[in-house]
């Protein structure tokens, strides 16, 4: 019997996938690459691009692999886009839960885990907030999730399947090893902007709202270690395929830390100082939200990663990587020409930059021209910044570079 992964190629899928293969199991993935990466997906894991929403072609990996348990990560994850486009948010969060489930349904699937979010509490009247605490959703995300949630109990009570819905509070970190991190281009997430801040791929980061009732007037979260994360989906699953019965369930460390505090951590870990501006309250923004998650514990999940350097220095380590260096980004100097190169397994993109005058400094550097391989590439240089000089015998090059999402093919 198999495991079918959805959203495997995103930031909590692909580390699930990853802690399924440590254990030795192997699942297959389903994930339409609207924001995860191909690349995020080991060789060797059966991968399909598709659209959970395609209830055929999910019955058919359901019956062709004799799929009994699906982990369903496919979401839109984005508290303010939620709120700018709420229809967007309930038609790919709840209406496609809803076709996956009825084609799960159909395939006679018996187990289901469920990613969902702290998001579906809003502002708890009390805090560490427990699975008791009425659900009272801020944001259309919070709702879309919260829908998806009642669909899985009613399902329940009428099918035969049985589901564990993980209520995540806020992800971070890094596969510890350095094989994955979050790699979404122009991701809105705490830690990542103040690691790309930090990095010099943004010059600034803000704060949003410093009017909340909480110690320093800034928003308190749980960060949860996606490692961690990761292998509370082994928990839950283990919990259903060992006859336990449904449940829902928090997932978070049970200590708060203020955005002002995770700056200040990601400063020190970074160990460089970068400007922060005051911006004001983001809509659907609770002003604190701490897990109490003692239930997924008695279910058997033993955080390893509660540490927030530790969880700030895997996310800087990957940062790091998918500036240079390891991902495969050369950079090369002829004369005033710049050619930046980035690799990856079967495929190749190639940007040449025009550098100025030899004792120039400037920060724009203008692309040349970009060259792309045979195959369907569809990477596009958003963003290229960074300090240069060049002068008699010397170069020195500081570069933030964004690709937008690759297509991927199916393996
Ligand atoms: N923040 C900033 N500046 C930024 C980014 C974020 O001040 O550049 C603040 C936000 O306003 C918020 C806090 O940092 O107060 C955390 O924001 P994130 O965007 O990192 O995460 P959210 O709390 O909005 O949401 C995340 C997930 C949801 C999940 C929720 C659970 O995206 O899926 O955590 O608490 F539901």
């Amino acid at each position: 019997m198999t495991i079918l992964i959805t959203g495997g190629a995103g930031f909590i899928g692909g580390h699930t996938v990853l802690a399924f293969l440590d254990r030795g199991e192997i699942p297959i993935v389903l994930d339409d690459l609207s924001t995860g990466n191909r690349a995020a997906v080991p060789s060797g894991v059966p991968f399909f691009v598709g659209d959970v929403g395609d209830a055929e072609l999910v019955l058919r990996l359901v019956q062709n692999h004799r799929i009994d348990a699906i982990l369903h990560f496919a979401a839109k994850i984005v508290v303010p886009e939620s709120v700018a486009d709420p229809l967007n948010y309930y038609h790919n969060n709840t209406v496609k839960t809803h076709t996956l489930l009825q084609a799960a349904v159909r395939g006679n699937v018996k187990h289901f885990v469920f990613s969902s979010t702290a998001a579906v509490y809003g502002n708890p009247s009390f805090t560490p907030v427990s699975e008791t605490a009425a659900p009272a959703p801020l944001s259309p995300y919070g709702r879309s999730k919260l829908m998806s949630e009642y669909m899985l109990v009613d399902a329940r009570a009428a099918y035969n399947l049985r589901y564990v819905t993980l209520r995540y509070f806020n992800v971070a970190g890094a596969d510890p090893a350095g094989r994955l991190g979050q790699s979404t281009p122009g991701a809105t997430h705490l830690i990542k902007v103040a690691l790309e801040t930090a990095l010099r791929r943004r010059s600034y980061m803000s704060i949003y709202g410093s009017d909340y009732p909480t110690p320093d007037g800034t928003c308190v979260r749980d960060y949860v270690h996606v490692s961690d994360l990761a292998r509370a989906h082994l928990a839950a699953l283990d919990h259903l395929r060992d006859g336990g019965e449904s449940r829902t369930l928090n997932c978070g460390y049970g200590r708060g830390y203020s955005v002002r505090e995770v700056v200040d951590a990601v400063r020190r870990v970074a160990r460089v100082d970068f400007e922060i501006r005051q911006a004001p309250r983001r809509a659907g923004d609770p002003a604190s939200i701490v897990a109490n998650s003692d239930q997924l514990m008695k279910l058997g999940w033993k955080p390893e990663l509660n540490d927030l350097p530790k969880m700030i220095e895997h996310a800087h380590n990957w940062e790091k990587k998918l500036t240079a260096g390891a991902s495969g980004i050369g950079i090369h100097q002829r004369g005033h020409s710049v050619s930046v190169h980035r690799t990856m397994p079967s495929r190749t993109s190639r940007l040449h930059v025009q550098a100025g005058p030899a004792t120039a400094r400037t920060k724009v550097l203008r692309i040349h021209r970009v060259d792309r391989t045979k195959e369907k590439l569809d990477w596009i240089a958003i963003q290229l910044s960074g300090k240069f000089s060049i002068g008699p015998g010397m170069f020195s090059f500081a570069l933030g570079v964004h690709l937008s999402k690759s297509n991927g093919t199916a393996a």
